[in-house]
């Protein structure tokens, strides 16, 4: 899975290997990597994990090689999640981004996805049937690819492509049993929502990948949440000049939470606090694999 130190990714790449399938994790920091890596081998006896550091936003056709020879040789790859994407840290008028955050959403979000999916294809239709008689890509969609949200035009179009993407590569792929599903998800609790503690709206990343993984086989576009598909649903029946209205109120409100800077001040405590408990958890989880094996 692409993005895999953080959030969403993270969540899937614990939930697969509880459920005992070896992880590949890509994502830009090592350190990270080895790190997760690490954990899950220690958490699950006889996984198998391997980590590839890459920057998905200026993949070179170097990378795009060295992630075939990699790919290709695990046995079996039968579920790849297309998880990386990018948002601005707050929403904002399209006229006040820089081009780097244009470049590099639309780079992540839409060619690294599209050019990964390619050079992953072969593959997944290269695997032992008899072993994975299905296979399946996940792509991360989003409220804001299906209800466009302004002050976030660019990431809501690129959400856009993952969910057209996904749907109808799943018409291309039927024949080769890969399910090709567009995963809509509203606020997941990871760095890029912003929201640090689950709700009953929000869920925490490993309980989103549990229930993505649970519901798959139940078509090509999934709002795996059940609040997410409830507030969905209810959106639907809604004139859509109204929706949008309504969200772009929502985005300047949350644009003026995020710059707040008591809030601020208030998040970052919180964060710190979070990877502090997450670096203890890990500590401990090492450390009694490591008392496991010298005994
Ligand atoms: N969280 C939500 O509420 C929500 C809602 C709807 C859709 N989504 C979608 O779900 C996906 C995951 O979101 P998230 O909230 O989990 O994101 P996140 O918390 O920002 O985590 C992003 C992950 O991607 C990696 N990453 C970022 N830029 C990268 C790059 N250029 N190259 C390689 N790896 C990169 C990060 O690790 P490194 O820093 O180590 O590279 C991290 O592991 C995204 O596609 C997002 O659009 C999220």
């Amino acid at each position: 899975m692409t993005g895999a130190t953080g959030g969403i990714g993270e969540g899937f790449a614990e939930v697969l290997a509880q459920r005992g399938f070896n992880v590949f994790l890509i994502s830009r920091r090592e350190a990270a990597l080895q790190e997760l890596a690490q954990q899950i081998e220690a958490k699950n006896a006889g996984i198998k994990t391997e980590i590839l550091e890459l920057n998905c936003a200026n993949a070179t056709a170097a990378d795009y090689q060295t992630l075939n020879e990699k790919l290709s040789a695990l046995q079996n790859l039968s579920v790849v999640i297309n998880n990386v994407g990018l948002n601005t840290a707050t929403p904002n008028e399209l006229d006040s981004m820089t081009e780097e955050e244009v470049d590099g959403m639309l780079s992540v979000n839409a060619r690294f996805t599209t050019k990964f999916t390619k050079l992953v294809l072969p593959i997944l239709k290269k695997r032992d049937t008899s072993v994975a008689s299905r296979a399946a890509i996940l792509h991360l969609s989003s409220f804001s690819g299906v209800f466009p949200a302004g002050l976030m035009a660019v990431y809501s179009a690129t959400k856009a492509f993952a969910d057209a993407f996904g749907r109808a590569l799943d018409t291309e792929l039927a024949s080769s049993r890969i399910d090709s599903v567009s995963i809509v998800a509203h606020y997941v609790v990871s760095n890029m929502s912003g929201f640090d503690r689950p709700s009953m709206s929000v869920p925490t990343a490993t309980a989103f990948a549990k229930t993505t993984l649970n519901k798959l086989g139940a078509g090509s576009q999934l709002i795996p949440h059940w609040h997410h598909d409830l507030m969905a649903r209810i959106i639907n029946l809604l004139p859509s000049s109204f929706v949008a209205t309504k969200t772009y109120g929502m985005m300047k409100a949350a644009r003026r939470a995020l710059l707040d800077p008591e809030r601020q001040k208030k998040r970052a405590a919180r964060r710190k606090d979070a990877e502090a408990k997450k670096a203890e958890e890990r500590a401990k989880i090492l450390a009694s694999a490591n008392a496991k094996k010298s005994t």
